[in-house]
C-alpha cells in the first residue's frame, strides 16, 4: 500500500467509526437490542457474469422496468414472453454504473419491456446468455387492486420475516415509503439487500420512494447524494414529468400514487412543490378515484422518536395544502420504525376532508424499534404500536378499500392487529370539489 493510499485508508476508516452519526437518526429513545444485518450471500457462480438483485416496477400503464445487476459488462436486453422458455419479444435498455470511496459497483441495467397485459403472468431471462429465467404478474387493469405496504426495511432476520409474510400475501404493488438497504456508506451492503428482495422484487413491480438512509453523502470525499440509490432503484419520474428519481406519481388500476421526496428541496419556491402542484391538478377522478401518497418523514407521529425535524415540519408546512385540496386520501410515512394510523387530519385536526396518514416503518430494520409514545395519546391517533409488519391495502373498488397492518406475529392470516374499512372522498359528497 502506498503512503497515498495509506493515507486515504487512515481517513476512511476513522470516517466509517464517525459514520453512524450521518445518518440522521435522532436517538433519545430506547430500542430492543439491534440485530444485525443478515449475511445474503450471491448464489450465481463466483465467475460467472449471472444477473443478479433482479427488481421490477411500473413504467406507464402497461409497461414494465426490468433492472439487475451483473459483475462485468453485458448486454442490457430482456427477453419475454407468457410461455416459459418461448420468449416472443425482446427489448434493450441502458447500463450504469458507480465508484463510493473505495467500492467499483457492478453494471446496472435497466430495460423498459412492452406494451404488456394486464393481469397476466410473463416470464423473463436477463442479458444475453442462457440465463436463469424469472416470471412477474402485471397488476390488473381495473379493481379490485391490492398493494403490500412496508417501510424502513433493512436486512436482518426481522426484515426477512417481513418479506416471508408479505410473500405469502396476495398483492399486486409493493409501494415502499423510504429507507430500503441501511447500507449505511457501506456499498456492499445494497448488493446484499438486492438480493434479500429479488425473490419478491422480481415477480411483483416494487415502487419505492427514498429516505434518510439513501442519501449517504460524505461531506468532501463524495459529495453527491443518493448515488447508490440512483443507479440502482431508477423509478418512472420522467413518464410523470419530474426532473429528478427522488418524486415521481403513477397510475395503477384506479388508483394515482404520488412519491414525494422528503430529503430534497420542498419548499413551495422548488421545482418538487411545482411537480406536485401539476401533478395534483392533472389527476383524473373519473380514471382514478384514489389518491396515495408516500413520503418517508411523517408529518403526524405521536412516537417520540423523529420529533421535531425539518422533513416533517418544514415539508407538512409546504405542502399539507396541496394535498389537502388535491384530495388525498391516505399518506403512508415511514422513519419511524412503528406504526399508527390517524384519523382524515388537516393542519393538526381532525377534517373528514383530509388524507388518513399512516407510519409504516416497522419493516425491520437493525436499528430496531421505537417503542416511547408521547402520552396522552392524541384524540386523531386511532391505532398505534411498535411491533414489526406490513401493511396491505385492498382497493376494492372505486369508493371501499381495506386497510390492515399485519405484524409478524400475526400467523393467522385472518386476524390482523389493525383492520379498518376506508371510503374514498369521492364517496363523501361535502368534500367533492
Ligand atoms: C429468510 O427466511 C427463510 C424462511 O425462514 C429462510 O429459508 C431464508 O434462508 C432466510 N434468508 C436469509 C438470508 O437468512
Ligand atoms: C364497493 O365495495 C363495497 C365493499 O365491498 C360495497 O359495499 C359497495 O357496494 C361497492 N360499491 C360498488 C359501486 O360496487
Ligand atoms: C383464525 O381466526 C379465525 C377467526 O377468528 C378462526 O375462525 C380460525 O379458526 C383461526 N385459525 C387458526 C389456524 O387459528
Ligand atoms: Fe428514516
Amino acid at each position: 500500500m502506498g503512503a497515498q493510499r495509506l493515507g486515504l485508508f487512515l481517513v476512511l476508516t476513522l470516517l466509517g467509526l464517525a459514520l453512524p452519526e450521518f445518518s440522521g437518526v435522532a436517538e433519545g429513545y430506547n430500542r430492543p437490542p439491534a440485530r444485525k444485518n443478515l449475511d445474503v450471500p450471491s448464489d450465481t457462480d463466483p465467475d460467472s457474469n449471472s444477473p443478479e438483485q433482479v427488481h421490477i416496477s411500473l413504467v406507464g400503464e402497461d409497461k414494465m422496468r426490468v433492472s439487475w445487476t451483473t459483475k462485468n459488462p453485458s448486454p442490457a436486453t430482456v427477453e419475454y414472453g407468457t410461455s416459459p422458455g418461448a420468449y416472443s419479444s425482446s427489448a434493450t435498455g441502458s447500463t450504469t454504473s458507480y465508484s463510493y470511496l473505495l467500492y467499483h459497483s457492478g453494471e446496472f441495467h435497466h430495460v423498459d419491456i412492452g406494451p404488456l397485459n394486464a393481469n397476466t403472468v410473463y416470464y423473463y431471462r436477463c442479458g444475453s446468455s442462457p440465463g436463469p429465467e424469472f416470471s412477474f404478474k402485471t397488476p390488473p387493469a381495473a379493481f379490485p387492486l391490492t398493494f403490500a405496504v412496508a417501510g424502513d426495511l433493512g436486512q436482518t432476520e426481522w426484515t426477512n420475516e417481513t418479506l416471508q409474510h408479505i410473500s405469502k400475501s396476495p398483492y399486486d404493488v409493493l409501494l415502499l415509503p423510504g429507507d430500503l438497504s441501511y447500507a449505511d456508506f457501506k456499498q456492499n451492503l445494497w448488493d446484499s439487500f438486492g438480493r434479500l428482495v429479488q425473490p419478491l422484487a422480481s415477480q411483483r413491480p416494487w415502487m419505492v420512494t427514498e429516505g434518510n438512509h439513501e442519501v449517504e453523502k460524505i461531506p468532501v470525499v463524495h459529495s453527491e447524494p443518493f448515488t447508490a440509490y440512483n443507479a440502482r432503484w431508477r423509478m418512472p419520474f420522467e413518464q410523470s414529468g419530474s426532473e429528478s428519481n427522488l418524486y415521481y406519481s403513477f397510475n395503477v388500476a384506479g388508483v394515482h400514487v404520488i412519491m414525494l421526496g422528503s430529503y430534497t428541496d420542498f419548499d413551495p419556491a422548488s421545482l418538487q412543490y411545482k411537480w406536485l402542484q401539476t401533478d395534483l391538478a392533472k389527476v383524473d377522478r373519473g380514471r382514478t378515484p384514489w389518491v396515495v401518497v408516500l413520503i418517508h418523514a411523517p408529518w403526524y407521529n405521536s412516537n417520540e422518536a423523529h420529533q421535531g425535524e425539518s422533513e416533517s415540519i418544514d415539508m407538512k408546512s409546504s405542502m399539507e395544502e396541496l394535498l389537502y385540496k388535491g384530495r388525498v386520501d391516505l399518506v403512508f410515512a415511514g422513519h419511524v420504525h412503528a406504526y399508527e394510523r390517524f384519523t382524515r387530519v388537516y393542519k393538526d385536526k381532525a377534517d373528514d376532508c383530509g388524507p388518513v396518514h399512516i407510519t409504516i416503518g416497522d419493516g425491520g430494520n437493525r436499528e430496531g424499534l421505537a417503542t416511547k409514545y408521547e402520552e396522552p395519546k392524541p384524540a386523531i391517533s386511532m391505532f398505534r404500536e411498535a411491533s414489526f409488519g406490513h401493511g396491505q391495502l385492498q382497493v376494492v373498488n372505486g369508493t371501499h378499500a381495506l386497510w390492515t397492518w399485519r405484524t409478524n406475529q400475526d400467523d393467522n392470516e385472518t386476524v390482523a392487529s389493525d383492520s379498518i374499512w376506508l371510503t374514498s372522498l369521492l364517496a363523501t359528497p361535502a368534500c367533492k370539489k
